[in-house]
């Protein structure tokens, strides 16, 4: 007969174990609560009393539920107060010594029935359970945090789990309105094993100042859709917790990419644990607080020190989605715009394009029409470069290839103005080619698009080793008009977007090639687990795989990283001409 869970048992009150301890209550479950002292026990409840308080405040508790909710939770400091309990989760820190000390004594101190649960984000459940007498009573049980949020679960069985404790957990995680999914014992389980990567890679990118943490987050967030920006998410998760689940991983995976990034342990030991302590990469105005202030790492507002040079005419070069998609983004903040084609044929193309794309944002009342037509009218399709010559900026936007892009540039040196700004949309290229085909490279700068740009208000503003200041000023202050969010990061394959986002589109490959779990859980578990928009092969499905791979292999030529090679599985599915929506098969197929 399936167990009824209804005494349950939390083991540390920290991030994780208050949230738990909340959820259940939540549910109408009993819980007893224990952390290893009255300050650990003080400031659990504390976490209790505030996140409980916030849901009155959201009106989606009243007083009286809060209390009842509170009343279903007692707390202390001795884990005799356990031996009572179906079920005892255990989060206390991400360390296998202490972990197994805890378990070792419940394991003296509950009956031979009573199920236990560690919400590890990454160490071995295998390892964890033989700590017991009762490996076949040991689970995973793998929250996220925020846990009232999430919804996502992952129950991990070793290969001794019992199969109807697994059964059990599962249905008591359906009680909690949670979203299950099972999975075997591997370091970072489905979603740290995708999300780690990547969150490291963020901070490598940080301790390299490639770019600020402003701009790393903001690149994640515009460009990507992601709810928060890497480094956020880390204050977020604990960067103690967040090197321990990493260190884990590397000594699993030995993969370089999940070595924890030297300024991790650093910050560590300086006390910069993330928002639990007040402050991480960001500094809030108390310990446990999301509200971050000012401190020395905060730019300050773009001053005018830097001068920025006058645009007001823009040439586009190209008459493809993204030209076509920048024309009418510059129009439309009433610039004058100059569109470049090859032929008559193509101009007028373009033209179309621009024109039905207002015509839609008319129709569907988002526009008037005596807007559109002025809209148009500002838009002066030509095909020789001589009529870019008065341009203050020119947007490059031709063919990913580095020749064709290169003979654009050398033809835009010859007729534009002096002073003008020339501007790459390269997603993968070196702005820096395109710079050295001038014998202006100061000049020269990458404004790096999303695609619908229309829509999307993500531009990597891109400097190249020669690029001046003033460029780089300009090209920004360009996007604030326009109403983008502009970052900045240096000349480098797949900028801040891709070379972050892409190793874990492969990543998640790899995954699936393993057989660890299949493309819907993985889907699942990015979405319900990390609030991402999409998961990675819904994304990779979308992309092109063709596209995909290309800036894989692009990123791995140019960082040499092992980590980086393109999924074998990925190169077989392109070969067979599976790219994904575009052609009806990808990773799924398409009807
Ligand atoms: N932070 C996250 O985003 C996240 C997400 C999912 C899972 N986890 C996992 O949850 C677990 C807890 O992480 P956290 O972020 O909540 O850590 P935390 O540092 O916020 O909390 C740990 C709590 O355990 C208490 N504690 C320490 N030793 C103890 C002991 N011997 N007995 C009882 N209590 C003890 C501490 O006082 C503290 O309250 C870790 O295994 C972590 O990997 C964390």
């Amino acid at each position: 007969m399936a167990r009824q869970f209804s005494t349950v048992g939390v083991v540390g009150l920290g991030t994780m174990g208050a949230g738990i301890a909340e959820v259940f209550a939540r549910t109408g479950l009993t819980v007893i609560a224990v952390d290893v002292d009255s300050d650990g026990l003080a400031r659990g409840l504390g976490h209790l009393e505030h996140s409980t308080a916030r849901a009155v405040e959201r009106g989606k508790l009243d007083e009286a539920g809060k209390a009842e909710l509170l009343g279903r939770i007692s707390a202390g400091t001795s884990l005799d107060a356990l031996a009572a309990c179906d079920l005892v989760v255990e989060a206390v820190p991400e360390r296998m010594d202490l972990k197994a000390s805890v378990f070792a004594e419940l394991d003296r101190i509950c009956p031979p029935d009573t199920v236990f649960a560690s919400n590890t984000s990454s160490l071995s459940i295998t390892e964890i359970g033989v700590h017991t007498g009762r490996p076949g009573k040991v689970v995973g049980l793998h929250f996220f945090n925020p846990t009232q949020v999430l919804k996502l679960v992952e129950v991990i069985r070793s290969v001794v789990t019992e199969p109807d404790v697994v059964t059990d957990v599962v249905d008591l995680v359906q009680r909690l309105g949670k979203t299950p999914v099972v999975i075997g014992d591997r370091a970072g389980f489905i979603a740290n094993a995708l999300l780690f990567g990547y969150l490291n890679h963020a901070v490598r990118m940080y301790e390299s100042r490639y770019a600020t943490r402003e701009d790393l987050d903001a690149a994640m967030r515009y460009g990507c859709g992601y709810p928060m920006g890497p480094l956020a998410l880390l204050d977020l998760i604990g960067l103690d917790t967040a090197y321990e689940i990493l260190d884990t991983m590397y000594h699993q995976s030995r993969n370089r990419l999940h070595a924890p990034a030297p300024v991790l342990k650093q910050m560590i030991t300086a006390g910069l644990l993330g928002r639990k302590s007040g402050r991480g990469f960001y500094t809030y105005d108390a310990p446990d607080s999301s509200t971050v202030v000012p401190d020395v790492h905060t730019p300050v507002a773009a001053s005018d020190a830097v001068p920025t040079r006058e645009v007001r005419r823009v040439g586009v070069i190209g008459t493809g989605t993204m030209a076509t998609g920048i024309v009418e983004v510059f129009a439309k903040r009433g610039y004058d715009v100059v569109l470049r084609a090859r032929t008559v044929d193509k101009a007028e193309g373009a033209v179309a394009k621009v024109r039905k794309s207002l015509e839609r944002a008319v129709s569907k009342g988002r526009m008037s029409e005596v807007d559109a037509a002025a809209v148009l009218a500002r838009v002066t399709p030509v095909v020789e470069f001589d009529a870019l010559s008065d341009c203050d900026l020119l947007v490059e936007a031709v063919a990913e290839d580095l020749e064709v892009k290169r003979s654009v540039f050398r033809a835009l040196d010859e007729v534009c103005k002096p002073g003008a700004v020339l501007a790459t949309t390269t997603s993968s290229l070196p702005v820096i080619e395109c710079a050295a085909a001038t014998a202006r490279p100061g000049d020269v700068v990458g404004l790096h698009f999303f695609n619908p740009a229309q829509v999307m208000k993500l531009v990597e503003v891109v400097d190249t080793i020669s690029t001046s200041a003033d460029v780089v000023a300009t090209a920004r202050k360009v996007c604030l008009d326009l109403g983008k969010q502009p970052v900045h990061c240096g000349d480098r394959a797949g900028f801040i977007v891709n070379a972050l986002l892409f190793p874990y589109l492969n990543d998640a490959v790899k995954m699936l090639e393993a057989h660890y779990a299949d493309a819907t859980d993985i889907d699942n578990a990015m979405k319900v687990g990390c609030g991402l928009p999409m998961g990675p092969f819904e994304l990779l499905d979308v992309v092109g795989l063709d596209v995909s791979l290309a800036i894989e292999r692009t990123l791995y030529l140019e960082f040499r990283e092992a980590g980086f090679a393109p999924a074998p599985l990925l190169e077989h599915l392109v070969t067979a001409g599976r790219l994904g929506r575009k052609t009806g098969k990808g990773f799924r197929d398409y009807v």
